[in-house]
């Protein structure tokens, strides 16, 4: 067998068609409406309740709406090819799955070393908008303050602050792992609980907020564009550059394929509630864009929970209480979703060879994939504490953003290839949606092409630094896969 042989060797649609019904370890409970809410349980989270508000406070002022508009298209587009690929392949794990029918076995581990990083990431992200959250509420209720340098980071960006470390933000990764290794169930049900009340926590800033608004805050519309510290700041391409950062808003629904195989129907109910978790999501976003920015001036929204914030500055502390709860409640569920998807897709990994098959040994008492979990766990408790949450957001939306690309190339490549496969869901127009989906998702991390006086320009797009990262954590993955996986994988002891 060549090289070329070894990266492209795959597992059939057929064969992991046949992988789901054959495992049968579940059952088959979900409908729509709970598939639905288990998108929405991840998509809802930081984006809105603190990237939003600092986002709008520090680069696009009411604009804000447009970087979600900007990102949310974007989505939308990679949201039809999971659409399609969950229909067709009703199966846990994701774009790594879907990578591995269609592209083969390389890329499936580029997609999967990738979702393992960002994931991990994900958690630390939410785990410091919790931190802010928990830290409203504490300050609200009981007067606690936190001592100085255990309420954050430290942030280069605001050296003076005497922050050091994150401590909130680092318990709750810890505490979160543990509560999945000793399987405390997360189930659909309350699930559905918890993101009833964060819907109607989220409602309820857009219903009272919308009685305290102030259209004239939502002038100037678009800031005018200055430089802070060497930084350029607002304009379009702060408004650009924003939407790579909320970005982070728009994606979670990917995170519905871990319940594939309880769902009832999942040929017609996942693709649906994919698209449904992300239309109500960005429709609730849309509107807490403009009334938080309605409300009060946007650079007061600059804060570790801009909500709340901006609710205090208008004195209405018992509207607060209740959002403040909602939120912690709200990225709980967010927490949950993506440890669990992260510990998920090591565990696949691992049990395709593609890993040591030490990691995919479950824990002989709790059934539980506990040593991924722990090392996730520890890993993002480190994150979460030491890093600022804009840095750590900008890793995970290129990781996300270039997990994006491989599946809209590869719902494609699959129309070309496997015509004959039944889709219970097509995606309209693919030939337009996939490469719109693809240059979006390229232009939110690169920046998009501007034209000034006659010449192209890049704005916006993710910082340098982010994209050296992502390089470096990539390249680490292609030592592992070739110093392992290429040899010890279940297909390549198969050939
Ligand atoms: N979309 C999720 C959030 O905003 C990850 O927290």
């Amino acid at each position: 067998m060549n090289m070329i042989q070894q990266l492209t060797r795959h597992k059939t649609v057929e064969q992991l068609q046949a992988e789901a019904g054959s495992r049968g370890e579940f059952r088959r409970v979900l409908g729509v409406w709970q598939l639905t809410a288990i998108g929405i349980g991840a998509i809802i989270g930081v984006g809105i309740f603190v990237l939003a508000g600092q986002q709008a406070a520090v680069n696009a002022g009411p604009a804000v709406i447009v970087s979600f508009i900007v990102a949310g298209i974007g989505s939308a587009c990679a949201a039809l090819a999971y659409a399609e690929f969950s229909g067709m392949i009703p199966v846990t794990g994701s774009a790594y799955t879907y990578g591995y029918a269609v592209l083969g076995e390389f890329f499936a581990w580029v997609i999967g070393w990738d979702l393992i990083l960002e994931y991990a990431l994900i958690v630390a992200v939410v785990a410091i908008g919790w931190s802010g959250y928990v830290q409203a509420l504490l300050l609200q209720l009981f007067g606690v303050h936190l001592p100085v340098w255990l309420q954050g980071a430290y942030d280069p960006a605001n050296p003076d602050s005497g922050k050091v470390f994150d401590v909130v933000a680092a318990a709750i990764s810890l505490v979160i792992a543990w509560m999945l290794i000793i399987k405390t169930e997360w189930g659909a049900r309350v699930n559905t609980v918890i993101v009833v009340i964060k819907v109607i926590g989220v409602l309820l800033v857009i219903v009272v907020g919308a009685f305290y608004v102030n259209p004239a805050n939502w002038h100037p519309f678009v800031p005018a564009a200055i430089e802070v510290d060497g930084v350029s700041r607002f304009g379009w391409a702060g408004v650009l550059a924003a939407s790579s950062i909320v970005f982070f808003a728009c994606f979670g629904y990917d995170t519905l394929t871990t319940a594939a195989e309880e769902a009832r129907n999942p040929q017609r109910d996942l693709p649906r509630a994919v698209l449904l978790s992300l239309a109500i999501s960005m429709t609730l976003y849309i509107a807490v864009s403009l009334v938080l920015t309605g409300m009060v001036p946007y650079p007061q929204l600059n804060s570790a929970a801009p909500v709340d914030a901006a609710f205090k500055a208008l004195g209405l502390d018992w509207v607060r209480g209740i959002i403040n709860v909602a939120a912690v409640a709200g990225l709980t569920s967010v927490l949950f979703a993506f440890m669990l998807g992260a510990a998920r897709i090591w565990f696949a990994l691992s049990r395709d060879g593609l890993l040591p098959g030490w990691f995919a040994r479950v824990h002989p008492r709790h059934g539980t994939p506990h040593r991924p979990t722990a090392i996730l766990g520890i890993f993002s408790a480190l994150v979460a504490g030491f890093l600022p949450i804009g840095e750590v957001a900008e890793l995970v939306n290129i990781g996300t953003l270039s997990a994006f690309i491989v599946i809209c190339l590869s719902v494609l490549i699959l129309r070309v290839r496997r015509p004959d496969v039944r889709r219970s869901f097509r995606s309209p127009m693919l030939w337009l949606v996939a490469p719109v989906g693809m240059l979006f998702s390229l232009f939110l991390i690169i920046g998009w092409p501007w034209l000034t006086d006659g010449q192209f320009h890049m704005i916006g797009g993710l910082a340098r630094i982010t994209i050296e990262r992502f390089v470096v954590w990539m390249a680490i993955g292609l030592v592992v896969y070739f110093a392992y996986g290429i040899r010890h994988s279940l297909l390549a002891r198969r050939d």
